[in-house]
Parts: C-alpha cells; structure tokens; sequence
C-alpha cells in the first residue's frame, strides 16, 4: 500500500502543478509514497498527475463521503485514509477494491471498524489521544490491528511511535509545511524527508 515506507506524508496541496516535482523530492529523500489530501480544490488534479508511477504510491487523505471515495479512485489513489470511521465510506472502499485506513480515538471506533473488516487503522489526532502510551494501550485489546498514528508526529517522535510492534507506519505534515508548498520549494521537503527518514534509521534513496 505504502510502497515500503514507513512514513506517510500528509499533503495540503493548493497548486497541482507541484506534485509531480513535489512527488520527486519525497522519494529522493527516501519517502516514496503521499496521501494527498482532499482538503483543497487541487487535490484530485495533483492525485491524477502523479498516478500510475511505479516507484510512488499515491493516496487520497481526509475521504469523508462515498462522493470522495469514487472521485478519489478515479482520479488513480491507491489508498484511501479518513480522519474519522464510516460504515458507508468503509463500504465503497471495499466496492471499489482500494484499501482505506480510517481514523479512530476511542476503543469503540477500532471495534466498529474491525466489525467492517479493517485492521489497517489511523489513529487520530495522535498525540491528544494520548500518544505512544495510547498505541500501548489499544494493542492490548486489539492484538490484530495495525496502527498509523497521525497528528502530533514529527522527526523528533516517529521513531518512538514506529519502535511499537502494532505502528505499521507514521503520517504527518512535518515534512511538507505549507510554506515550502506554496513557495515550490522541493528542496525543503527532499531535505526535511532525509532528516524523517534518517531519523527513524531508514537511509534516503
Ligand atoms: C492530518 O490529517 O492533518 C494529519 O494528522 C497531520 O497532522 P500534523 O499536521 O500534526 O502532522
């Protein structure tokens, strides 16, 4: 799903033009995979110019609506990744055959969501729910389950976070702040993607 990485790059895109070149720096700085979020009226644009790419896996981040999963996965998103659980977006996902890692805080989010056949889950906003501790927590409990822990993440702690035996990946804004984005500064986000990758002890391509 992830093409390898263990870090997921939480993208706010507003000019699509980017995302090739944008694409380019991340897995040259050793992340070669972008959820690539629905948050901004580029988003499906930049989704559709960096689709298809065998060494990049593209996503579609924040799919709240069965709207946003067909536009998503028609635009060429191999993974689909929601803030919150909902049965009816869980349900197109697995209609449409793309795998979805939808949010959850609470231990009775993650049961509704194992109940809808998922074990691939973001756990959102990370660091408020209670970081690494949390992620202790719910794999007791929850022994199955895979977690993304997303808000709150940065160099600094991803390491911690992907040190857990149920932390299949980390994702997170800190390596494409939205001045660089704005600014199409590739080098900033090949840089600071070293430096993540670096830190968790995965050498840039
Ligand atoms: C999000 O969906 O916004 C992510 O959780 C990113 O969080 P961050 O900006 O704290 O990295």
């Amino acid at each position: 799903m992830l093409n390898g990485s263990r870090i997921v790059p939480v993208v706010v895109l507003d000019d699509a033009s980017f995302a090739p070149d944008l694409a380019d720096a991340l897995a040259a700085g050793g992340i070669p995979c972008a959820e690539i979020t629905l948050r901004t009226p580029a988003a499906l644009k930049a989704i559709r110019a960096i689709a298809g790419r065998s060494d990049f896996a593209v996503g579609a981040g924040t799919v709240t609506t069965v709207a946003q999963v067909d536009a998503a996965v028609d635009a060429g998103a191999t993974y689909l990744v929601s803030p919150g659980f909902d049965d009816a977006v869980a349900e197109r996902a697995a209609a449409r055959g793309v795998p979805l890692v939808p949010g959850i805080a609470t231990a009775t989010e993650i049961q509704r969501a194992v109940a809808a056949g998922l074990d691939h889950l973001k756990v959102f906003p990370a660091a408020a729910v209670g970081g690494p501790a949390a992620l202790r927590a719910f794999a007791g409990p929850f022994p199955d389950v895979r977690f993304l822990p997303s808000g709150g993440v940065s160099a600094a702690n991803a390491g911690e976070y992907l040190a857990l035996p149920s932390v299949f990946a980390v994702s997170g804004s800190w390596m494409v702040p939205s001045a660089a984005l704005s600014a199409r500064d590739a080098e900033t986000v090949r840089a600071l993607s070293a430096e993540a990758t670096a830190a968790i002890g995965v050498p840039a391509a």
